[in-house]
């Protein structure tokens, strides 16, 4: 299964590209719509949207929370624009964003596919072809025209390739993609090693709409598992309330809470090589789950007259120490490599490092990855600056300010010098 973009500009063979979606997703594919204004004009988004199974969007401005001017790309094995009008491919040309398709376009890291289709006169100008020549040299697969009766009475270049012509080139894509994907785990200094990492931040539920949490957006441990794969490990990654795409070639199962963390970090990493603990385990849960939501009026009546002030004492209990149960449970063998993070901030006690050596000390794990939060840091953000303290060891490596996938590099790098 591909995850494909399927782009559509606004000409008249939008319609053809209804048949290139089925094609698609009766042979699998998972394929996310992304048509143009202009195209909705020719085919309507609840025929999109039924056809993919997928809500459709043409501009940036919807779900702004999932940042999908820049999710689509990035996430996307194959992105295919049929039909591909002049003005659209003028557009990808100058890398100009002001919609949702030409934003996918810009963030696609995978094969780009398109299908031009226009009146035989634009196809020949001389704007058409130069921006078809500035495309096809940045890589993008051109599937040309074909000749043949146009709209209207005029024939000649310019009509959309039949649907099956386009499945067919999409398919050679993916297909040489995954092959060089394979080509390139096997070949990486992780090939052969199974590798369990956990990301984000758990959840403690109190009634059925409350629970504890905290800020952790899951980038770290995404961008862990991401590299891992690349590098050719097999990755089970064990996610705690993300709602980020699995990377290529990772294998994602939740674990919302602590509790079901524990769970499946502890029965995966007996098999594995290494244990990436990035996620924000909660530290505390509350020990009684109330099956009714929480009333404001909670108290009430039975307060001896405090009415309005009323409000319930939550009591916590301690969550296990994933990281702790791990290290314990390790034989003689020290696997697998157990790596932890630790968020910290310095106070009167210590600095960040003094705090991040004896919390590697207690941790009794292989590394510990450190890295100093608070206003603006760490959280949420795509960048991270970390330091990796090794046990029995006093050398440290800094590594950051930098992409959350550079400090990844720098984890790994790490971890395959223990093993
Ligand atoms: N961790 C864990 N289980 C927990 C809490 C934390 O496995 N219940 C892991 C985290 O995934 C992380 C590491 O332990 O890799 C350090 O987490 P942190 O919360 O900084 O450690 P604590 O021991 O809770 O220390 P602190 O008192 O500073 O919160």
């Amino acid at each position: 299964m591909a995850r494909v973009v399927l782009g559509v500009a606004g000409g008249i063979a939008a319609y053809k590209a209804c048949s290139l979606l089925r094609l698609l997703t009766e042979n699998g594919h998972d394929v996310t719509v992304v048509p143009t204004a202009a195209a909705l004009r020719f085919v309507g988004a609840p025929t999109w949207e039924a056809l993919s199974g997928h809500p459709v969007s043409t501009q940036v401005w919807d779900d702004v929370a999932e940042v999908p001017h820049v999710r689509l790309g990035q996430a996307a094995d194959l992105v295919v624009v049929a039909p591909a009008t002049a003005d659209l491919l003028a557009r990808a040309a100058a890398g100009l964003a002001d919609d949702l398709l030409s934003s996918t376009l810009l963030t696609a890291r995978c094969p780009v596919v398109m299908a031009p289709a226009m009146h035989t006169e634009m196809w020949g100008h001389a704007a058409t072809r130069a921006n078809v020549a500035t495309l096809a040299a940045r890589g993008v697969t051109i599937v040309p025209p074909a000749s043949g009766r146009l709209t209207g009475a005029d024939s000649g270049p310019g009509r959309l390739p039949e649907p099956e012509d386009l499945y067919a080139v999409c398919e050679r894509l993916l297909a040489g993609d995954r092959r060089e994907a394979e080509d390139r785990r096997e070949a990486g200094p992780l090939a052969g090693r199974s590798v369990v990492v956990t990301a984000g931040g758990t959840r403690e539920p109190l009634d059925p709409v409350r629970f504890l949490g905290n800020r952790s957006s899951g980038k770290q441990g995404f961008a862990l598992a991401a590299v891992a794969a690349a590098r050719g490990a097999d990755v089970l990654l064990i996610s705690a309330n993300t709602s980020l795409p699995a990377p290529p070639g990772v294998t994602v199962v939740p674990g919302d809470t602590a509790l079901e963390m524990r769970d499946g970090v502890l029965s995966a990493g007996k098999a594995a090589d290494v244990v990436v603990m990035a996620a924000a385990v909660a530290d505390f849960r509350p020990r009684e789950y109330a099956t009714e939501k929480i009333k404001k009026t909670y108290g009430d009546g039975a307060d001896g007259g405090r009415g309005a002030e009323a409000a319930p004492t939550i009591e916590l209990v301690r969550n296990p120490d994933i990281l702790a149960e791990l290290v314990a449970a390790r034989g003689d063998d020290a696997s697998p490599v157990v790596v932890g993070f630790a968020a910290e901030t310095g106070d009167a006690h210590g600095t960040v490092l003094e705090h991040g050596r004896a919390k590697l000390e207690r941790k009794g794990c292989d590394l510990l990855v450190v890295n100093e939060v608070g206003a603006g840091k760490a959280f949420g953000q795509d960048t991270n600056t970390v330091t990796i303290l090794r046990q029995g060891s006093s050398h440290t490596v800094e590594a950051g300010p930098a992409s959350k996938e550079a400090i990844a590099a720098a984890v790994w790098d790490a971890v395959q010098d223990i093993l």
